[in-house]
């Protein structure tokens, strides 16, 4: 349903224009040492502000209001929240009945029979991942040495980032784009060989994410166009560190001790500052829809921290299966 993780697992809540949003975690070892300082650093990092992203204006200042005692989480859950501060709903209440095509409008009606909270998208709002960020935080302190980074790699097919974001933005018009993302220090034996392939689990974490279509580990879909003599790593230490690395860290779904690495592609944003065509839900007829609101235009630029963050997650899980992190934290 709406948790991830076997034993560091976590669920997240909320809505965008409702109380707030938040995440609970519960299988934290306990005597890690947490602030909610440290949470907002990753959180900040997600924020808006940078042209391109939307112009709604979030503190985003997070609390820990439970599972902490003296610095140092406790085992019990860890609930983390933000409260939202700055909505506006009057765009939502008028486009009702005429769901925004590419988004989840249509789905959330059909599915929840119309008692959805539809205000800023309500649950599926790209806001949620402020959850994700926070949770992440937690899981990235946990799984030390590890250590998960990503960036963008392209927006809208140009490495040119700003420039492609601003011509978009010009056009009244949105981009997706690219996100690579690594972690180093990996152990070597995490993951199963099937079902919780560690290419399963990563991709089961990133799509969750918003407007994630696609993900692909090491060198990807250009393997189809490889030879096995180019496409094989060629294993030069005992250690199993590879001369290369299309794999991505991964064989037979198990982490092989090389860097992990994939890329995961973030579609254009669909609420988008032109008329489109949809349909009136109320009668059935074809019509024009104007998307108000206030939206990012390349939600790849704030996605970077969300990948990270879900990775972290999906790796202190799988730390915590194979006895690599402990269920209590001396020192
Ligand atoms: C950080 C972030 C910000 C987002 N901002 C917007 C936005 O301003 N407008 C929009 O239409 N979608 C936005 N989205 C994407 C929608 O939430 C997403 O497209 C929608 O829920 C439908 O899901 P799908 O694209 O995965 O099918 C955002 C997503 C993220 C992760």
């Amino acid at each position: 349903m709406n948790s991830l993780g076997r034993i560091f697992r976590i669920s997240i809540w909320g809505e965008s224009h409702g109380y707030g949003v938040g995440a609970l975690i519960d299988g934290c070892p306990a005597g890690l040492e947490l602030s909610a300082e440290e949470l907002q650093r990753d959180l900040d990092r997600r924020r808006s502000g940078a042209p391109g992203t939307t112009p709604r204006r979030e503190p985003d200042r997070p609390r820990i209001l439970s599972g902490l005692f003296n610095g140092r989480t406790t085992g019990a859950p860890i609930l983390l929240a933000i409260t939202n501060q700055d909505v506006d709903s009057k765009d939502y209440e008028a486009k009702r009945w005429t769901p925004r095509p590419g988004h989840a409008d249509f789905v959330a009606e059909k599915k929840y029979g119309g008692h959805h909270d539809y205000r800023g998208s309500g649950h599926f709002s790209g806001r949620l991942t402020a959850g994700l960020v926070m949770a992440g935080a937690v899981a990235r302190k946990l799984i030390r040495p590890v250590m998960v980074s990503a960036r963008l790699d392209e927006v809208g097919g140009f490495p040119q980032i700003e420039e492609a974001v601003q011509d978009a933005v010009d056009r009244g018009d949105s981009i997706g784009g690219i996100v690579r993302c690594h972690a180093i220090n990996l152990p070597a034996g995490l993951g199963e060989p099937f079902f919780d392939s560690v290419e399963s689990l990563i991709s089961h974490a990133v799509f969750s994410i918003p407007a994630i279509k696609g993900v692909e580990f090491g060198s990807g879909f250009r393997l189809a166009r490889m030879k096995g003599s180019e496409a094989n790593d060629i294993i030069v230490g005992a250690d199993g560190t590879t001369a290369t690395n299309h794999a991505g860290g991964v064989n037979g779904g198990i982490t092989n001790g090389n860097e992990l690495v994939f890329r995961a592609v973030v579609k254009p944003t669909s609420s988008i500052p032109q008329e489109q065509q949809t349909v009136d839900l109320r009668t059935g007829e074809r019509t024009v829809l104007r998307v108000e609101g206030r939206h990012d235009a390349c939600i790849a630029l704030r996605m970077p921290v969300v990948v990270e963050a879900v990775t972290a997650v999906v790796l202190a899980d799988l730390m915590r299966i194979a006895g690599v992190i402990p269920p209590v934290l001396t020192g």
